[in-house]
């Protein structure tokens, strides 16, 4: 069961390793979106996953978190107190322990709407650990505080703004003090300001609670401001990854001073410019082929 071959170092907490995923698509036919990823998260730092819709972000943490099985490759844990996990052969019991350790804040924030914020906070300290009523409500005021939205706990969701909810949902996502936080899109949605708001809480939290944070993003600026490390995914791969400063630099860098495609390609996604390599379609499945084939007229 144990696989000590699996961890580069001693401070690696996520190991993934040659990690495929596919789904099916309308026909029937496999539809590979993750087509052997891998990579190493350390203890304490900020991964943040990059690269374009639909290239298969979400369904690389779905992946991480043991919601949807991957086709083959591996994803191991060694968490504090929890010792080495593979999540392909653990036990449904050892999952729900992992479970407990991880924090998940989704795209959309995910709060029950018939609950207030306090509510949605108390739940998994109320489905997870076996404390009283009034100890819970201190837990509760914590967390709350720490995100500074101790003034909105008696609302409902329908009452907050969008920023509020993200907030809310990181206060529960942090509830039960877990090891490893995964978000995906933490400031879609949000203005500015407020985006820039939820990156130094996200910070906060891995620097005061001492967690280990993956976070998809789209937003370039605050993917920079939070990451440690980045990783790039193109066409179910990863294209690039490495520290941040080694992204900051081909971010900064003239298009026409980058010398290799790769960079380039890198560089084009950063910046966000719609020349450059990054268009053409080879990751295409049979359907996608199929369906732009009725979109689009014959070529001459
Ligand atoms: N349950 C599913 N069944 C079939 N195909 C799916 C399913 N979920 C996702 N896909 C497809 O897999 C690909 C990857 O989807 P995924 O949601 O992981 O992308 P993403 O990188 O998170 O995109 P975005 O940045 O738009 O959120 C897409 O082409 C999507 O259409
Ligand atoms: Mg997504």
């Amino acid at each position: 069961m144990m696989n000590r071959m699996a961890f580069a170092s001693d401070d690696v907490i996520i190991s993934v390793r040659d990690l495929h995923v596919s789904y099916e698509d309308p026909l029937g036919d496999p539809l590979p979106v993750l087509r052997g990823v891998s990579f190493d998260a350390h203890h304490g730092e900020t991964l943040v996953i990059m690269g374009g819709s639909g290239c298969g972000k979400s369904t690389l943490l779905n992946a991480l978190i043991g919601e949807i099985q991957a086709d083959s490759g591996s994803i191991f844990y060694r968490l504090p107190a929890l010792g080495e996990i593979d999540l392909a052969s653990a036990t449904r019991e050892r999952r729900d322990d992992l479970r407990r350790r991880i924090g998940i804040l989704f795209q959309s924030g995910a709060l029950f709407s018939s609950m207030t914020v306090a509510e949605n906070i108390a739940l998994p300290l109320r489905e997870h650990s076996q404390v009283d009523q009034a100890v819970i409500d201190i837990m509760v005021a914590i967390k709350l505080q720490q995100v500074h939205m101790l003034e909105h706990r008696d609302k409902y969701p329908s009452q907050l703004s969008g920023g509020q909810k993200k907030r809310a949902g990181l206060a529960r996502a942090t509830a039960l003090d877990p090891a490893v936080l995964f978000y995906d899109e933490p400031n879609a949605g949000l203005d500015p300001v407020t985006s820039a708001a939820i990156d130094t809480l996200m910070v906060d939290m891995s620097k005061k609670l001492g967690v280990t944070s993956v976070v998809v993003s789209h937003e370039m600026d605050s993917a920079f401001r939070i990451a440690d490390k980045m990783i790039l995914l193109d066409q179910g791969r990863v294209l690039r990854s490495g520290a941040r400063d080694d992204f900051e630099r081909i971010r900064r860098a003239d298009f026409d001073a980058l010398s290799n495609d790769e960079d380039r390609r890198i560089h084009q996604f950063l910046t966000g410019e719609a020349r450059g390599p990054l268009m053409d379609n080879e990751g295409m499945s049979e359907y996608e082929k199929l369906l732009v084939g009725i979109a689009l007229p014959p070529r001459e």
